[in-house]
């Protein structure tokens, strides 16, 4: 029987394409969706892989959709934690509302999507954790005190987890995606974003498959010796 992954945000952008090579590498994928049921009913009609509603922010709500998953598909063995969200404003300008929000999404998210399955992989002596954080979490960003919070506070989580798993056959990595040509980048005002790519080496914006190469890479039963690392894979924009 072929692995179980879960990839949150699996349906749109990143998630989508990482949704996509694992089921391509002969994993059953789940594809978790917080709002979108027009693209996740697209998605699923595309690619074949079912598409599961809930908000990761919501601790009882993650549980409840991942038991589900596991009703339906088995016991999850790989989890993608890659919902994020962005709200960014100038510190000054930034509300507590724009701050929680994308903490409680795209932090206690990450708690809420491995939490519910962490047990599970403990008694099966397997797992693997891919973290999607942010090259805004190795670098900071200007706009983006939250999300560089949220994306820091990913790499903090996969080095403890990285630790806490490893002697039950569990690894957890992070990725940290430079500017990718999804919905959220378009979203920066063109002149911002003008300004990016031309500090970006390779010249042009990065694209979800080639996040989803580093994902598929980390989750094979084979990466066992890869723990508690960090991939950059941002077109040379930033080493750390
Ligand atoms: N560095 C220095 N100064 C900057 C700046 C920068 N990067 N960006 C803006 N400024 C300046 C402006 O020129 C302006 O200066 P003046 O007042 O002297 O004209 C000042 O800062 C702020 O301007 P505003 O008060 O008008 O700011 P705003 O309310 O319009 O907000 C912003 C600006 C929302 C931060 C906007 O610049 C922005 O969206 N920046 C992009 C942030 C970004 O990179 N987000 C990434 C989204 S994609 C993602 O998150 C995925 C991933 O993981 C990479």
């Amino acid at each position: 029987m072929s692995r179980v992954a879960l990839v949150t945000g699996g349906s749109r952008g990143i998630g989508a394409a990482i949704s996509v090579a694992l089921k391509n590498a002969g994993y059953t994928v789940a594809a978790n969706y917080a709002g979108n049921d027009e693209a996740a009913a697209n998605f699923t009609a595309e690619t074949g892989i079912k598409t599961y509603k809930w908000n990761v922010a919501d601790y009882e709500a993650s549980k409840a959709g991942i038991a589900q998953v596991e009703a339906d598909l088995g016991p999850v063995d790989i989890v993608v934690a890659n919902a994020g969200i962005t709200r960014d404003a100038p510190f000054h300008k930034m509300t507590p509302e724009q701050w929680h929000q994308v903490i409680d999404t795209n932090l206690t998210g990450v708690f809420n999507t491995v939490h519910p399955v962490w047990s599970g992989m403990r008694d099966r002596k397997f797992g693997r954790v891919v973290v999607i954080s942010s090259i805004n979490g190795q670098k900071g960003q200007f706009g983006q005190v939250n999300y560089a919070a949220t994306k820091a506070g990913d790499l903090g989580i996969v080095k403890s987890l990285a630790q806490e798993g490893a002697r039950f056959g569990i690894t957890a990595n992070a990725i940290c995606p430079g500017y990718i040509a999804t919905e959220m980048v378009m979203a920066v005002p063109e002149k911002v974003r003008e300004s990016i790519i031309a500090q970006i080496p390779t010249g042009r914006l990065g694209e979800p498959e080639e996040i989803a190469r580093c994902v598929a890479f980390l989750v094979a039963d084979d990466a066992a010796f890869v723990n508690g690392s960090t991939i950059s894979a941002n077109g040379g924009q930033f080493f750390v």
